[in-house]
């Protein structure tokens, strides 16, 4: 079967588009209003991007034409946010944190997550997640309803356990959570990941 993407509405491409590029990760952004009220909420278009510069990406929608994610307009007004990542501990507040609170609505609250301070930003670390990033806007391109968010990675925090002598986190040790399409998530667990080491030249 060929699909041509220009026959599509916008709701089929996402649910072909999500449902084939997997499993995505979760960035789970805590950012702080010009208010100063907290703002959760997950995002799974979202990628590492580079290393040097220390660069990732998440897109964020609208929540209705011209009115930004809340995420977004924080990140936009502020600057700083931070992605927490999810574990299978944490999936149904991460769950609970998507949901559609309006703008004065401390998300860390509704959900009951312990908001810590960050090093570097404003915006607090969920407590409950064992890596989080602290992310400083590097650009921010508009694409549409979309923003495609660039952030510049200034301090990593992971439990001290799942982190090895060879700098790698034993994600294995952690339970992190993929993304698939709709409502299907996997468990990336010890039992379902392997190595493959890359071919020698000779
Ligand atoms: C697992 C998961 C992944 C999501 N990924 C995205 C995404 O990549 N982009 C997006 O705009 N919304 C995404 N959403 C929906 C947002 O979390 C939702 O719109 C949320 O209310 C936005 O909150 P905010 O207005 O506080 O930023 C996702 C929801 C879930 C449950």
């Amino acid at each position: 079967m060929e699909i041509d993407i220009k026959s599509l509405e916008p709701k089929q491409i996402y649910k072909l588009m999500t449902s084939i590029i997997v499993p995505r990760p979760i960035a789970w952004i805590s950012t702080v209003s010009r208010d100063g009220i907290y703002n959760l909420a997950p995002f799974s278009y979202f990628a590492g991007i580079s290393s040097d510069p220390p660069l990732l990406l998440v897109s964020i929608g609208s929540k209705s034409p011209g009115v930004k994610k809340d995420t977004w307009k924080n990140i936009e007004e502020t600057g700083e946010f931070v992605v927490n990542m999810v574990t299978e501990d944490v999936l149904e507040k991460m769950n609970q944190t998507s949901l559609p609170y309006e703008s004065e609505v401390d998300e860390f609250r509704e959900a009951g997550l312990t908001p810590i301070p960050s090093s570097v930003v404003k915006p607090p670390r969920v407590k409950e997640s064992p890596v989080n990033i602290e992310c400083r806007r590097f650009q921010i391109i508009e694409i549409g309803r979309m923003g495609l968010i660039l952030g510049e990675i200034l301090k990593v925090h992971v439990r001290d356990d799942i982190l090895n002598d060879k700098g790698y986190v034993d994600t294995t040790k952690l339970k992190i959570i993929g993304r698939l399409g709709g409502a299907n998530y996997c468990l990336i667990s010890g039992e379902n990941t392997f190595e493959l080491r890359r071919p020698d030249k000779e």
